[in-house]
């Protein structure tokens, strides 16, 4: 009898979540309700962040105290910015990342609870302390000391000042928050399924995080954004785009980074928003380059894809190369911002995961050699 074989999980609903959902051939988007083109528009990533961990959107007194809540917990421990220095300068800044968030878990001398109040505790400190220890790497590896967190600023505004030591103008802190707002939760994507899946044997948080940074890093998930910016690179000029596209399309199993989505058949709601970004930071910045370049690559994608009938459309990480390009952040920075961001959603569904809990144990269909009689080794 043969059995079904849901490979990469594909359609398959492993739990329940009040979270987010997405509607894959609509495009849309929503965090606990709310429309992700509004919340972009009108909250910031302190409000959503507080809408994800809770049932609804902040009054303004709940909203403050969330806001004062985090920023206790903005400074970095002596041990982290001693970790960050022993990391070789060359490395991947999301090794840096992951192996910040081990290192805080191993000097929480709480980190093994798994109750509601502890997860909250470091569900705070974790998504105050991310833009503090990638702003932290990113100045050690080019031979800079470390920037103090200034507690007067939000999340999106601390990161930009720690990474320069300069205090971010308004429009460069909303376009960070926006980003961040728009990267912070997307339902059973691989970084949070795994997230789901480590703290469902009932181990401590941070161990969860430590694994969802791991699974972000790679390139069809929150790799893609540095592989996008990768390409755009390596490409150089708008007239040979197309080139670039026909080669990747013509070579089997060729995926154009950027492209596709396991749900959305239609445009992610998120690359509409970055686009428009991206376009306003081209004409600001008189540096067009980049988004023309992408406009490109999305009009060849549309028409081979039309071609083949398949529905391969931008994702997240597309345009958001362009926009951190012209933010001015390095290329393999990118996927540590997805990750300042993305702790947000993570941390939610541990809640939910913590709070109502059931051992992540799949099968396998056995394809292996049956009925083998053991040789000793001397007769192999
Ligand atoms: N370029 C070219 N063709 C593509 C692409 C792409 N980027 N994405 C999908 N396709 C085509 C495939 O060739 C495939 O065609 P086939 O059925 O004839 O073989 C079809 O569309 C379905 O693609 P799958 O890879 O089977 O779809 P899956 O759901 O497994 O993959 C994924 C989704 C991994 C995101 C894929 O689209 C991809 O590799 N994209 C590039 C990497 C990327 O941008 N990742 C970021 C995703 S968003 C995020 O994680 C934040």
């Amino acid at each position: 009898m043969s059995e079904t074989i849901y490979q990469g999980l594909a359609g398959v609903n492993v739990d329940r979540t009040q979270i987010s959902h997405i509607d894959g051939l609509k495009g849309e988007l929503i965090y606990r309700g709310y429309d992700i083109r509004e919340l972009a528009n009108k909250a910031s990533f302190e409000e959503v962040t507080y809408l994800l961990w809770n049932d609804d959107l902040p009054t303004q007194e709940q909203l403050s105290a969330f806001s004062e809540s985090l920023k206790p917990h903005y400074k970095l421990p002596a041990e982290i910015i001693e970790v960050l220095r022993l990391m070789p300068k060359d490395t991947h800044p999301m090794h840096a990342v992951r192996t910040a968030v081990s290192m805080l878990g191993a000097v929480d001398a709480d980190a093994e609870g798994v109750d509601l109040d502890n997860i909250h505790r470091i569900g705070l400190s974790l998504t105050a302390k991310f833009p503090s220890f990638v702003a932290a790497f990113e100045r050690i590896r080019n031979g800079l000391e470390p920037v103090n967190p200034d507690p007067e600023l939000n999340i999106a505004g601390n990161f930009l000042y720690m990474l320069t030591g300069e205090k971010p103008t308004e429009a460069a802190t909303n376009v960070m928050d926006v980003a961040l707002v728009l990267h912070a939760e997307h339902g059973s994507n691989a970084s949070t399924f795994v997230a789901r899946a480590v703290a469902s044997t009932l181990t401590d948080g941070y161990s969860a995080i430590t694994a969802a940074c791991g699974s972000l890093k790679g390139p069809l998930h929150g790799g893609a954004n540095a592989a996008v910016m990768g390409a755009l690179e390596k490409i150089g000029s708008v007239d040979k785009v197309e080139d670039y596209v026909m080669n990747i399309l013509n070579s089997p199993g060729g995926r154009v980074m950027g492209f596709g989505h396991r749900v959305y058949r239609v445009l992610d709601p998120r690359a509409i928003i970055l686009k428009e970004v991206s376009h306003n930071l081209a004409e600001e910045s008189g540096d067009s380059k980049w988004f023309e370049m992408s406009l490109e690559m999305e009009r060849v994608m549309d028409r081979e894809m039309a071609k083949k009938g398949k529905q391969v459309k931008p994702n997240v990480d597309f345009f958001s190369a362009s926009v951190y390009r012209m933010l001015g952040f390095p290329t393999d920075m990118y996927t540590p911002i997805f990750a300042v961001a993305r702790i947000s959603g993570w941390m939610a569904h541990l809640y939910e995961q913590y709070a109502d809990n059931k051992l992540m144990r799949p099968r396998m269909v056995y394809e292996g050699p049956v009925g083998r009689s053991f040789k000793a080794l001397a007769d192999r």
